[in-house]
């Protein structure tokens, strides 16, 4: 059983929200940082919204709504983390933020068997692992959105990553948050974003050469495959610019043309249609 009880979490955005909302209502004690008290306070309403929607569906009673408010940390000084014992980093896509990120998370973080986990989804684990001066605490722990729904983590050992380093943070992924997990190489995409990325460009694709309207395409996926969602709804719901980073990053390490980002994806993150964030993707949202 894990011995783990005090979790922080970095980044309260779409992931780093989903995941300190399912650490709180499992009964952990979770701080969350961001950069400023703005976006820590964004956060908060994140996760408050999430969860009264939860009591609004009747999943969840005011009690333990409340309950899971009460574990709850929200903070903009890293220094609070000092006293966890594993860490999930789920900060935007930039590899640059990270590797500071993970820097400072080395000096701030007192215990040095606590372990460090990052939710990237593309950039390599062990580059994260060796900017630390403890690279056999650090791994990839990879959740899917929305956190609070999909079961599956990606468990992503770095090959610097111990052995005992991998068994923990399985334990906190099935036993402490009650996903499931399977193993994934470190390599740019893991194991499912390798096979859904080159799909969901391929459907992007398919949308800018005039070939099929979105609608069609992703009523297709749905009806056709049992798809919960087509993907340019589901690229909506990822982020335009998180897929788009993600797609950079499998393409700069595989120099393989279907990672490659269309120009619409590109166009669209420029023009800041980013999905149901920004309230605007490939379709409107209110
Ligand atoms: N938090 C908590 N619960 C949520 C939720 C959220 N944010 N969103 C949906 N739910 C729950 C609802 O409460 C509902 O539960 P019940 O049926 O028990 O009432 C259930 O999920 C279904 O929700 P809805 O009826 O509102 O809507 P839906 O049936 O259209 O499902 C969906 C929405 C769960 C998002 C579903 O469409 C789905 O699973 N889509 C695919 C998502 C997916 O593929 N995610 C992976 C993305 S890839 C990724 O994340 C990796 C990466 O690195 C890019």
């Amino acid at each position: 059983m894990s011995d783990i009880s005090r979790l922080g979490v970095v980044g309260c955005g779409l992931m780093g929200s989903g995941i300190a909302e399912v650490a709180a209502l499992r009964g952990l004690d979770v701080t969350v940082t961001e950069s400023s008290a703005e976006l820590a306070a964004a956060g908060r309403d994140r996760v408050i919204a999430s969860l009264e929607r939860g009591v609004r569906r009747g999943k969840l009673t005011e009690t333990e709504r409340d309950q899971a408010l009460a574990r709850l940390t929200f903070t903009h000084d890293l220094g609070e983390l000092a006293d966890r014992q594993f860490v999930i980093e789920a900060v935007a896509e930039n590899r640059d933020v990270k590797l500071d990120l993970f820097r400072q998370l080395d000096k701030v973080i007192v215990d040095p068997e606590a372990v460090l986990a990052t939710n990237t989804s593309s950039i390599p684990v062990v580059d994260l692992a060796v900017a630390t001066g403890r690279s056999s605490h650090v791994v990839g722990l990879h959740f899917f959105n929305p956190v609070p729904v999909q079961k599956l983590v990606e468990v992503i050992p770095a090959l610097t990553t111990s052995a005992d380093t991998v068994t923990r943070a399985r334990a906190v992924a099935t036993e402490l948050l009650g996903k499931e997990v399977v193993q994934a190489p470190d390599r740019s995409g893991f194991v499912v974003n390798a096979l859904l990325v080159p799909y969901l460009l391929a459907a992007i694709r398919m949308v800018e050469s005039g070939a099929a309207r979105p609608e069609d395409i992703d009523r297709g996926m749905e009806l056709g495959c049992a798809h919960p969602m087509g993907p340019l709804r589901l690229l909506d719901l990822i982020g335009l610019d998180t897929a788009q980073a993600v797609a950079e990053s499998m393409y700069e390490e595989f120099k393989e043309p279907l990672y490659a980002a269309p120009p619409l994806l590109q166009r669209m993150v420029a023009a800041g249609h980013l999905g149901r964030k920004s309230g605007r993707g490939f379709y409107p949202y209110d």
